[in-house]
């Protein structure tokens, strides 16, 4: 379905309390929760490894979206599917054989995302559309969050929209997304926005509403 959902990047809750945090944007309606797993190698950053997301697997009722920022990929598919990933997206310039790392990522169980980075276009997606079920485009150089959005992404988004058509694919966007900045991308095609200090910021598990007026702002 292309309604429009909200999936918080715990990059920017209280990592002493991620448990907590989980429950407070799930209550406040998110709809997924969004995971950055980075490798110190693909990106300049350092983030989260299986364990730690078998912990807090338990706490998300809804669905745990994972971003994986590393390269390689594939030998560690079945540590993130097996720590409980709902969905499992790779970077296509994470490595030269996209095609098998989805392959491998759906016979995990899972469902499978692309990635694409600012500076990447959109060739590869037609010969891929048959083997996913997100393409998740980057609107910041991944690494961090709090960067700025990047436009020229917009018209992207609208030429992938045209690519994918009316298949159950969902386009998710991920970096910078504001009140100001997430209806272009809704306008342009869009359905999953991904934002970490965008819901997080102001708010605290002692104060949750906060994170509920920022997640229906966006
Ligand atoms: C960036 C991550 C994003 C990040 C978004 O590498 O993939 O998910 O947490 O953060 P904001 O919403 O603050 O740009
Ligand atoms: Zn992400």
């Amino acid at each position: 379905d292309r309604k429009i959902k909200i999936a918080p990047s715990i990059l920017s809750a209280d990592f002493a309390n991620f448990g907590q945090e989980i429950r407070a944007i799930e209550d406040q309606g998110c709809d997924w929760v969004h995971v950055d797993v980075m490798d110190g190698h693909f990106v300049p950053n350092l983030t989260f490894g299986p364990p730690l997301l078998a912990a807090i697997r338990p706490h998300i009722q809804t669905v745990m979206d994972v971003h994986l920022m590393i390269s390689p990929v594939d030998a560690y598919i079945d540590a993130y599917a097996g720590a409980g990933a709902d969905i499992l997206t790779a970077h296509l310039e994470a490595g030269p054989h996209i095609h098998r790392t989805l392959q491998a990522i759906r016979a995990a169980g899972c469902k499978a995302g692309l990635a694409l980075n600012p500076g990447t276009g959109l060739d590869a997606v037609p010969h891929l559309l048959d083997m996913i079920d997100l393409v998740c485009v980057m609107t910041v150089n991944p690494g961090f969050g709090g960067q700025k959005f990047i436009h020229s992404q917009i018209e992207k988004v609208r030429s992938l929209r045209a690519m994918i058509g009316e298949r159950p694919i969902h386009i998710e966007i991920d970096g910078g997304m504001t009140p100001e900045t997430a209806p272009l991308m809704a306008e342009a095609g869009a359905d999953v926005f991904v934002a970490g200090s965008g819901v997080f910021k102001g708010g605290s598990v002692q104060n949750p509403d906060v994170y509920g007026e920022n997640i229906r702002a966006i």
